[in-house]
């Protein structure tokens, strides 16, 4: 069958049902999302979510086979789930959309795979979604909306980038990180301390009984002049303390008072100093851009001292910041049937009834 490449906006006289799955890392998402016929915003119907965290956390990190193997295991039953919840059944579903990568090369085949089993099934078009596209579209399922153009700030546990958006498909990476991406850095310096997978929760919240100025930590590339990150050193900061300390690989470690409130002390300068890198290279671009309106979005978005940071700094300087819902800053399948709609709706849909299973473990999001 051929490809449908819509090369205008979508003027559907009828309704859209997008359903998107999401599989590219430790989260199974899948979600419904409604495409208005009359050019409305897309309407979230339902949307389900299995967290792998319990599985991985035995093993300190993401288990590749581990994660593939449990999304066959849960995408059959989530979407019935929110097929049920929605009111809707499988022949409602006009599009359906799945995470293309970047990822897990395993897991994102198994979303794709289910995807296009649908699609044949059902002789349904097929839509692969760029996931750090989903991310940063996610704010616009929010209370508060954000509108075009604006710079956006992803900051996910892969990817930590700058970027300017002037539309649906329209990015220009302003910079990014060299080496760890911000939730990397939350999640490496958390598992040198002790805390459990994924760290940047834990870290977030043993910060909030320490002190941030306790420990001297570099802000890494905070003047270098453009808006790249760099966050491999700050890890190896934390690691240094934690040798000097002689509390380097004591699983122990937490169940002592004493060591305790020092480790607060130390997650509070870590999270200080990541966001104070987040904070200042956002300003910069924003200045840089000349642009009134930021959006954060990726799991670091849910860190509460990064949004009391930027809250703070953006409204002295007259900036909208906006944000995706809390349950919706980690990965989910909502983001994903959400990006598709927008693309429907934007007549950037590169839909296709022929069923690839091309994913894309590496994808850069400039390249749409
Ligand atoms: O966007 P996401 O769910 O997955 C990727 O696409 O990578 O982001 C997960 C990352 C992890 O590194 C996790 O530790 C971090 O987001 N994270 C946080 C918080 N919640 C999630 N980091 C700091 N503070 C949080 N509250
Ligand atoms: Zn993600």
């Amino acid at each position: 069958m051929p490809d449908l490449n819509p090369a205008q906006p979508s003027t559907a006289s009828a309704p859209q049902l997008i359903l998107g799955l999401e599989s590219s890392c430790d989260e199974t998402g899948l979600a419904l999302v409604e495409l208005p016929a009359d050019g409305q915003a897309p309407r979230l119907l339902a949307h389900a979510l299995h967290s792998q965290i319990d599985m991985h956390q035995a093993y300190g990190g993401v288990v590749p086979e581990l994660a593939s193997r449990d999304h066959i295991r849960r995408v059959v039953p989530l979407a019935r789930q929110v097929l049920t919840e929605a009111g809707k059944t499988m022949a409602d579903v006009d599009v359906v959309a799945y995470t293309r990568g970047p990822g897990l090369a395993g897991a994102l085949l198994v979303g794709a795979g289910v995807a296009c089993a649908l699609g044949v099934a059902l002789n349904k078009p097929l839509l692969g979604v760029h996931h750090l596209e989903g991310h940063l579209l996610s704010p616009f399922l929010s209370q508060d909306p954000p509108e075009f153009p604006f710079v956006a700030l992803l900051v996910s546990g892969g990817h930590t980038q700058l970027m300017r958006v002037d539309g649906v498909g329209r990015y220009a990476i302003l910079g990014e990180t060299v080496d760890d991406a911000a939730g990397e850095a939350f999640d490496k310096s958390a598992k040198l301390m002790g805390l459990p997978y994924p760290g940047g929760p834990h870290l977030s919240r043993m910060a909030e009984q320490g002190r941030a100025g306790a420990f001297d930590l570099p802000r890494p590339m905070l003047h270098s002049g453009n808006l790249d990150f760099s966050f491999a050193g700050l890890k190896t900061a934390v690691r240094t303390h934690l040798v000097r300390l002689g509390w380097l690989d004591r699983a122990d470690l937490m169940a002592e008072p004493a060591a305790q409130a020092v480790l607060a002390d130390l997650a509070a300068s870590t999270q200080a100093a990541i966001v104070e890198v987040l904070l200042k290279k956002s300003l910069a671009a924003l200045k840089e851009t000349g642009m009134k309106r930021l959006v954060v979005a990726g799991g670091v978005g849910a860190n509460r001292h990064l949004r009391e940071q930027l809250d703070r700094a953006c409204a002295r300087r007259g900036i909208r910041v906006h944000y995706p819902e809390l349950h919706l800053c980690t990965d989910n399948g909502a983001m994903i049937a959400l990006a598709a709609a927008m693309r429907l709706q934007a007549g950037q849909a590169q839909l296709t009834h022929t069923p690839t299973f091309d994913v894309k473990p590496r994808w850069d999001l400039s390249t749409l």
